[in-house]
């Protein structure tokens, strides 16, 4: 006979247990909460507990546990860097470490200092410690505050430590500030209807008096490298990165004041056609879609020390020129030739008589913006681990990981010798696969001087790869092995927040692969694919994956701009936002899922970093979608002529027909009507938008019967009995009864059976399923298909040696070869979304209200796995699960569930325990122990 589980709480505080703590080793924050008497208990108890060094655990691991910090900083709106941004009132966060107990937040004190002025003061009674109002008057373009906080806890007596001191400052706030630069073009006449010759400009100036700052602020009608004095500015790539430009043209700010020199200065700086004036678009594509020209922008502000400005603007005084890049084209490669390099061009005084003039050309059409999101970076090398022949003698490299990015080469070789770099994906018959790249030729050249050890990278290209061919390398004079030769991996450089590990291998590693593939297509703007003639930011593809993405990594300056440019390109494609963002494939007519990105995407930004300020920003694009961009039959669903992408991707659809799902595409689209319609009820009602939340809700309810009246039968069977074909209306509570929903549920668990636990959703339903089987009590069924390695599965792509997801769920056939159809990316995020699956069940957190500030803790174990390691940095900080089953001197047979949890200082989070009994606890900040002996 089973006992009854027994639940044990082991809370951690001040006694007891405590000294358990202490013995693990683990930190407590409390020393500044402790009165001495107190700390003086503490040592007896913890010398009659046995603890060696009381006196180092308690005292001098304590207090420096309690800053308040952000990767050690106070941060400022959604940035991670706050030089040069575009608000001059700024919001400002900050995060708490340590493990303290039950604290919170009673009041803060906020200093700002600003130059020649006394730092102001501002202590606000809060609970408050994210994205708090600027407390003091508005900065001005290029005025740098340094600030600090400090919080104070319980009965304003328990204050932490102040925070480093952090610095902010806007950038060029107006177009007046640019004073008097102009965007300049080279001389050289630009070509027309081929790829654009990267333009190197340069200027040589002269500074005479001594200065104390100096700021450079520049963009491109193009993509730029600068450079002043010969060294490169700042670790941006692929700056400004990817907008609509027609709409939002990004510029970057740098700090430039060490590089600068009295005397004779130069800058240089290569601009190269990136996505402005580049091929973009699938088969043939579009060219200059933006402008024709390549152009820069720039503006180099010196502060003297006398206090008065000079400034160095982009204008007719600078020179232009061709360099050694001959081509670099985001689909196409880098052509580079060496021969062709000006030594020098870079330094002052260089001879540039040969060099051509500049004029001016038109402002860029686009509004000039500061960044929201984090720039794209080098953010990791990889090292190459293979070399081999393919079957028919090529060279081919292997670096072992799906990654984006480039090749960086040292090599010593014969002038005028070209190595040619060919980057795939996967290998097929023996070959590197290049069918998969459709119409991007995805290589490089490089061309030798032949003078000793050269050091190359491409500049204006990227490329999704594992494999490499490489034909002309030099191999008399450079062994090609990891001594020369690296892949540099590149993506917008956002904050890591999330990591999950596991007890089975397969599913850390499906996890793994995931994150590759997020930070493969978070370049910039989120892409549905890093490799072939797309690299597009097709809106249905971050509709599914977002959840996941606020997960593992802090999105919300990325999507932020993103969603910027999705309004604009809505207001342009008459109230439906357009299928990529930014739209370079002309007007797109309304469709569900992909223009219902304008209301899923904001929500889940909400959900996860809890910004009203933002999802207010973003609440009119949502609004216009429901009112005006949908095209609706006469009962207000979609109307039946419309284009519907639907579930896309439905593993039955043929390889060459990815859209011919099996589930009826306007059931699907109708669903997400009604979901979207709900959604937006609920962000006007979290906005408390006057009549809308009634609106939006009466709206809902109305439509409701709609979608009942058209597609599900008066016995509550669905039109479509398919995986997706239920699992919408479930998760959008579209049943009329709750007892029609639950044998729904059932029915879908057994379809999910009887496939053999086989996926059979696409694009509208795979990020979904997972959750509706829990939220109807069937995570086993999940757990199962979670397992399940034959295709269709997650851990079929795992299994088939992948390192990312694929954007089918079978790119790659059982037998190695690469699938038929024309849709066979190895990275694409889309089926990745289970992650927030795993997050939240098998990790068991997720926010109990928008932005954590309530921590709901549920894991439910299931699947085989024996233990699992959640881990997200809120807001707040470090919220945590690591459960066991099984333990030494387990009674119950390998049953025994062992949870700890962190939660942090100034949130609190409700506990739900495994188990029939579903013991639940609502527990402040710390560190937590729950035990449920013999778990069924
Ligand atoms: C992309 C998808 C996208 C789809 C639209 C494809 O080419 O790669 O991910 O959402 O088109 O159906």
């Amino acid at each position: 006979m089973k006992l009854p589980p027994l639940v044990l709480l082991s809370a951690i505080f001040f006694s007891g247990i405590f000294a358990m703590e202490c013995k693990k080793g683990i930190h407590y924050c409390g020393r500044s909460l402790l009165k001495n008497d107190e700390i003086d208990q503490l040592f007896v108890s913890l010398n009659k507990a046995g603890v060696k060094n009381a006196t180092e655990h308690i005292v001098l691991e304590s207090i420096f546990e309690c800053l308040p910090t952000r990767d050690g900083q106070v941060s400022f709106e959604h940035h991670r860097s706050a030089l040069g941004i575009g608000e001059t009132a700024p919001r400002v966060s900050w995060r708490f470490q340590g493990k303290v107990s039950d604290w919170e937040q009673s009041s803060y004190e906020l200093e700002v200092k600003r130059a020649g002025q006394e730092a102001e003061n501002f202590h606000i009674d809060s609970a408050e410690s994210v994205l708090v109002s600027w407390p003091s008057t508005a900065l001005e373009s290029g005025e740098e505050a340094i600030v600090r906080v400090r919080s104070f806890g319980p009965d304003s007596k328990h204050n932490t430590p102040w925070s480093d001191a952090v610095a902010v400052e806007p950038g060029l706030l107006t177009p007046d500030d640019w004073q008097d630069a102009a965007v300049i073009a080279s001389a050289r006449p630009t070509e027309v209807n081929e790829t654009h010759r990267p333009i190197q400009f340069r200027k040589d100036f002269s500074l005479e008096q001594s200065y104390v700052s100096a700021r450079l602020y520049i963009t491109a009608l193009g993509l730029y490298e600068a450079h002043l004095n010969g060294k490169r500015i700042g670790d941006h790539v692929l700056a400004p990165g990817w907008q609509s430009y027609h709409n939002r043209h990004e510029y970057n700010t740098y700090d430039v004041t060490d590089m600068l020199k009295q005397g004779p200065n130069a800058l240089g700086v290569t601009v190269g056609e990136g996505w402005y004036s580049g091929r973009l678009g699938f088969n043939e594509g579009r060219r200059n879609i933006y402008g024709d020209t390549l152009g820069l922008l720039s503006l180099l502000v010196i502060t003297k020390s006398d206090g008065s400005k000079l400034y160095i603007p982009s204008d007719d005084t600078w020179q232009s020129n061709i360099g050694p890049i001959v081509t670099s084209e985001i689909y196409d490669g880098e052509r580079y030739d060496s021969r062709l390099e000006q030594k020098g061009w870079l330094q002052p005084g260089f001879n540039s008589s040969g060099w051509l003039g500049v004029h001016e050309i038109s402002f860029p059409k686009g509004r000039l913006a500061a960044p929201d999101a984090p720039p794209v970076r080098r953010v990791e090398e990889h090292k190459l681990k293979d070399v081999f022949q393919s079957a028919s003698g090529k060279t081919v490299l292997d670096f072992g990981q799906n990654l984006v990015g480039w090749l960086r080469i040292r090599v010593k070789g014969p002038k005028g010798q070209t190595i040619k770099f060919l980057h795939t994906e996967v290998m097929e018959d023996g070959e590197v696969a290049t069918r998969p790249l459709r119409y991007a030729k995805a290589t490089d050249h490089f061309t030798l001087s032949g003078e000793g050890v050269e050091q190359w990278e491409p500049s204006f290209t990227f490329h999704g790869f594992r494999y490499v061919q490489v034909d002309g390398w030099p191999e008399d004079t450079t062994p090609l092995d990891e001594n020369s030769i690296t892949a540099v991996v590149v993506h917008s450089d956002m904050e890591r927040t999330g990591y999950f590990e596991c007890s089975d291998p397969l599913v850390s590693k499906l996890h793994q692969n995931i994150l590759w593939s997020m930070r493969g297509n978070f370049l910039s703007i989120p892409t549905d694919c890093p490799q072939r003639d797309e690299r597009l930011g097709w809106t249905g593809d971050i509709h599914a994956f977002s959840k996941t993405a606020n997960f593992i990594y802090d999105t919300a300056g990325f999507l932020r701009g993103w969603l910027k440019d999705a309004r604009s390109e809505q207001l342009n494609n008459s109230y439906a936002p357009p299928y990529v963002i930014p739209n370079v494939l002309g007007p797109s007519t309304p469709t569900s899922i992909w223009g219902d990105s304008i209301v899923a995407v904001p929500w889940e930004l909400y959900e996860a970093f809890g910004d009203k300020v933002m999802l207010k920003e973003q609440y009119p694009g949502a609004q216009d979608w429901i009112d005006k961009g949908i095209s609706r039959n006469e009962v207000g669903l979609w109307n039946r002529s419309t284009f519907q992408y639907a579930d896309w991707l439905d593993p039955k659809a043929p390889p060459d027909d990815p859209g011919d799902a099996t589930t009826n595409k306007y059931l699907v689209s109708d669903a997400y009507l009604l979901h979207s319609t709900d959604l937006l009820a609920n962000i006007s009602a979290a906005l408390s938008m006057d009549e809308a939340p009634s609106k939006y809700s009466d709206w809902h309810s109305d439509l409701t019967k709609e979608f009942q009246k058209a597609w599900i039968s008066p016995n509550g069977t669905m039109a479509n009995e398919t995986q997706t074909g239920l699992a919408l209306p479930l998760y959008f509570d579209l049943f009329p009864t709750s007892q029609q929903a639950n044998s729904a549920a059932n029915r879908l668990a057994q379809l999910v059976q009887a496939n053999d636990y086989k996926v059979g959703t696409g694009f509208a339903g795979t990020h979904l399923l997972g959750h509706t089987l829990s939220k109807y009590d069937k995570d086993d069924a999940f757990y199962q298909m979670l397992m399940q390695t034959e295709t269709p599965s997650w851990l079929y792509q795992v299994v088939m040696n992948g390192t990312t997801t694929w954007e089918r769920w079978d790119s790659m056939l059982p037998n190695g070869s690469v699938n038929s159809g024309e849709m066979t990316s190895f990275n694409h995020y889309a089926v990745g979304s289970v992650a927030s699956w795993i997050h939240s069940v098998a990790g068991g957190l997720r926010p109990a209200e928008p932005g954590w500030k309530r921590i709901h803790i549920e894991v439910v174990p299931g699947g085989g796995l024996t233990h699992a390691s959640t881990r997200f940095e809120t807001p707040y900080g470090v919220t945590s699960t690591k459960w066991q089953l099984g333990s030494p001197g387990d009674s119950c047979d390998g049953s025994d569930f062992h949870l700890m949890v962190e939660v942090p200082p100034n949130t609190r989070a409700t506990v739900v325990l495994p188990g029939p009994g579903g013991e639940t606890y609502d527990i402040g900040s710390g560190s937590y122990e729950y035990h449920v002996a013999c778990l069924e």
